[in-house]
């Protein structure tokens, strides 16, 4: 099919729910992909966050070529070699005991819930203001979003929004009814918004104090992309239970929920027909081994610098802030975003603007200098119209 007519039957045949970029992409290697017209783009945006590894990783193609000539799926009614190996190492990597594998970042929240509910008897969630954490109906209640809220009221009950970053308010807020605290390492969709050092461990010691759970949501923080493997381990706190999703499985769909020592369903309370299924796992087996393997974590941290520093040394007219953790990082405009992300777009690079104003740069975690240059050039050559936009 040509460009134009794939676009046109998109509009006829799949619901309106996404405001596409005008290109058509068919295939991706590392950090750049390319579209119909053979156009090469040098992808800053990396599927939201989720190809951390880069664009078909020749290491993860591979697991998915063997596995599938092997096993696809079984149901959770048997046994896998791939599910035990791939619970085991992202456990040892989370410094948590338990996983349960399902298939999004939403579901793994609607996971969280139920493991919260099910663990302490009690039915409050207090969730942060600014906080994504995905579109069913059980995440979106804990989604801080008015406009993505209000067609589909009402949502599930006992959830208290407070301020993120705000250690009193958060103590003032918790009562016997609650039963968790759910908050992002780093809030992602809000416009990467950093917390202070001490936050995440002043929150951790009110739950210990309060006895309630803590439960943090790693489905955009996780696997190297703030520098370290999890986010929590810029504050070094262990949640009680911990959220997955996103780059997890190299590209595949997976989310999957960490849990603490006891903190666990009893047989029947809980499942999926797909997660975990011996074709995701054995690409979730090859994507860790090829974060350790390439040093991805460290190479996040040091380009997560030097990017930060190049695009405050643009000191471009229309930024209010730049924030930034590894290679998670926001530049906050006083201005809407869309535009610049078309200029982008037209230079060859792929950007994401998210919460109106916030240009949102999660490269895959491959990058060198070459591909933060190549980013750079496009603020040098088109600035004028950049800051006119
Ligand atoms: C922190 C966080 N939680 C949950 C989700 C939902 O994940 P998914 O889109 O895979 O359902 C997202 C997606 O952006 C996210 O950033």
């Amino acid at each position: 099919m040509k460009k134009l007519d794939i676009i046109e039957q998109e509009a006829v045949w799949i619901q309106p729910t996404y405001t596409r970029q005008p290109i058509v992409l068919v295939k991706g290697n590392g950090a750049y992909v390319w579209d119909t017209e053979g156009r090469k783009y040098l992808d800053f945006v990396a599927g939201i966050a989720v190809n951390n590894v880069g664009h078909c990783h020749p290491k993860v193609v591979d697991a998915i070529k063997r596995q599938a000539e092997l096993l696809i799926h079984t149901s959770n009614l048997y046994f896998t070699e791939p599910q035990v190996v791939l619970a085991r190492r992202l456990c040892e990597i989370a410094g948590m005991r338990k996983a349960f594998f399902c298939n999004s970042g939403a579901e793994a929240v609607e996971g969280a819930i139920k493991l919260a509910k099910r663990y302490t008897g009690k039915s409050k969630i207090i969730a942060a203001r600014g906080s994504f954490h995905g579109r069913t109906a059980g995440s979106l209640s804990l989604t801080d979003s008015p406009k993505y809220q209000a067609p589909f009221m009402p949502l599930m009950p006992g959830v208290e929004f407070i301020p993120y970053n705000d250690v009193d308010a958060l103590a003032e807020r918790i009562d016997d009814e609650t039963a968790a605290v759910i908050l992002e390492p780093v809030q992602g969709e809000s416009g990467v918004n950093i917390p202070d050092d001490d936050y995440l461990k002043g929150v951790r010691e009110i739950c210990d104090e309060k006895e309630v759970l803590l439960i943090f949501d790693e489905v955009q923080t996780g696997f190297g992309r703030t520098g370290r493997w999890f986010g929590k381990d810029h504050a070094d706190v262990l949640p009680d239970i911990m959220t997955l999703g996103k780059a997890i499985a190299g590209g595949l769909p997976m989310g999957a929920v960490l849990s603490s020592e006891g903190v666990e369903f009893a047989p029947g309370e809980h499942a999926s027909t797909f997660g975990g299924g011996p074709l995701i796992c054995s690409a979730a087996i090859a994507t860790i081994e090829a974060i350790e393997s390439e040093d991805l974590v460290r190479n996040s941290a040091k380009m997560g610098e030097i990017l930060l520093h190049k695009l405050r040394s643009l000191d471009l007219s229309i930024v209010r802030e730049i924030r930034g953790r590894g290679l998670m990082i926001g530049m906050e405009l006083e201005k809407a975003g869309a535009g610049i992300v078309d200029i982008f777009r037209e230079s060859g690079v792929l950007i994401n603007c998210t919460a109106e104003t916030v240009l949102r740069f999660v490269p895959p975690l491959i990058i060198g200098e070459r591909e933060i240059s190549g980013l750079i050039q496009v603020f040098d050559e088109r600035r004028d119209e950049i800051e006119s936009v």
